[in-house]
């Protein structure tokens, strides 16, 4: 299954199209697989959206290729030169964003780093490298978006995981930022609730053609992993998508504070690969 959506997500899908017309999205790590797959669903919903990421050249050629779904060269704006870590930079991405197209309605926190080592292995640096991208830099995007957010009475996802439910070893360093990421979602919920600002996590399982898959399946067999499935196969980045969609649209107007999982069940047999 390709990484990318094209139009029969809305001309088969249950989404209205224009639903999210007039609204404008910023996302971090949009260039990446799952957070570009997201965004290509609410480009297709009528949004605009700003892709934020470090790397210039990948970036930028994600942007092309998604304003090719819109077929209108305006509708995506790549800021490059960007890490979620540092604060500033994430100002400076919001305000080319509001320059670009003068609001923020959604934003999508999905910048992550990740890979497998031993506890015994892993340095004090190489933690906190995880921690801080994915947990500090989740803060630093919801912070640096909030006074638009506060405007447009606008909705943030978190990208979460589910490693943290149970224990997975050799990902310490990913389980404590993603059990962060949670507990911050969670209180900007209740705390930002009554600016009218929605707030809520996703947390996709085992989804396949991904970074993350490559990273921590390795050559495991996908029959045997589709096995250990309760839905029996593994899930695609266009399921993480239409999540996204009904997190931003009005028919969960009312849901804030809560964790999607979207991983076919395989969480509750605290199964790994
Ligand atoms: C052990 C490692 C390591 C590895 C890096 N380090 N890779 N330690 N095993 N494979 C250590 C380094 O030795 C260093 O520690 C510290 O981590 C920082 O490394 P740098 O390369 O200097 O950091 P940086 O350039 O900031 O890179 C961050 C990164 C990198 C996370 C290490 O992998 C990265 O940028 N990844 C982004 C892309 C990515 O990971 N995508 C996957 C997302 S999937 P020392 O002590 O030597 O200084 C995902 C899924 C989540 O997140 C789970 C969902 C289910």
């Amino acid at each position: 299954m390709p990484n990318t959506l094209d139009d029969t997500f809305v001309t088969e899908g249950p989404w209205k199209p224009d639903i999210f017309k007039g609204k404008v999205a910023f996302v971090t790590g949009g260039a990446g697989t799952i957070c570009r797959v997201q965004t290509e669903a609410l480009l297709l919903l009528g949004c605009k959206a700003a892709i934020v990421g470090r790397n210039k050249e990948k970036t930028e050629l994600a942007a092309r290729e998604m304003t090719q779904l819109t077929g209108s060269p305006d509708s995506v704006l790549p800021v490059s030169g960007v890490d979620v870590r540092e604060f500033d930079q994430l100002e400076r991405a919001v305000a080319a964003t509001v320059e670009k197209f003068g609001r923020i309605d959604f934003v999508i926190a999905g910048a992550a780093g990740n890979f497998i080592a031993p506890f015994a292995d892993l340095s004090a640096n190489a933690f906190k490298s995880v921690v801080s991208i994915d947990l500090l830099g989740s803060f630093n995007t919801a912070k640096a978006c909030h006074p638009q957010l506060k405007i447009s009475k606008g909705s943030i996802l978190f990208v979460s995981a589910t490693f943290h439910y149970y224990g997975v070893p050799f990902q310490c360093h990913v389980g404590a930022a993603k059990a962060g990421i949670d507990a911050l979602s969670n209180a900007l919920a209740v705390e930002l609730g009554v600016s009218g600002i929605r707030s809520n996590c996703i947390a996709p399982g085992a989804i396949e053609g991904t970074e993350g898959m490559a990273r921590l399946s390795g050559s495991a067999n996908k029959e045997k992993m589709c096995s250990k499935i309760p839905l029996q196969r593994l899930g695609t980045t266009k399921d993480i998508a239409e999540t996204t969609v009904f997190l931003f649209s009005d028919a969960a107007k009312y849901v804030t504070g809560t964790v999607h999982i979207v991983d076919g069940g395989m969480w509750h047999l605290g199964t790994h690969f």
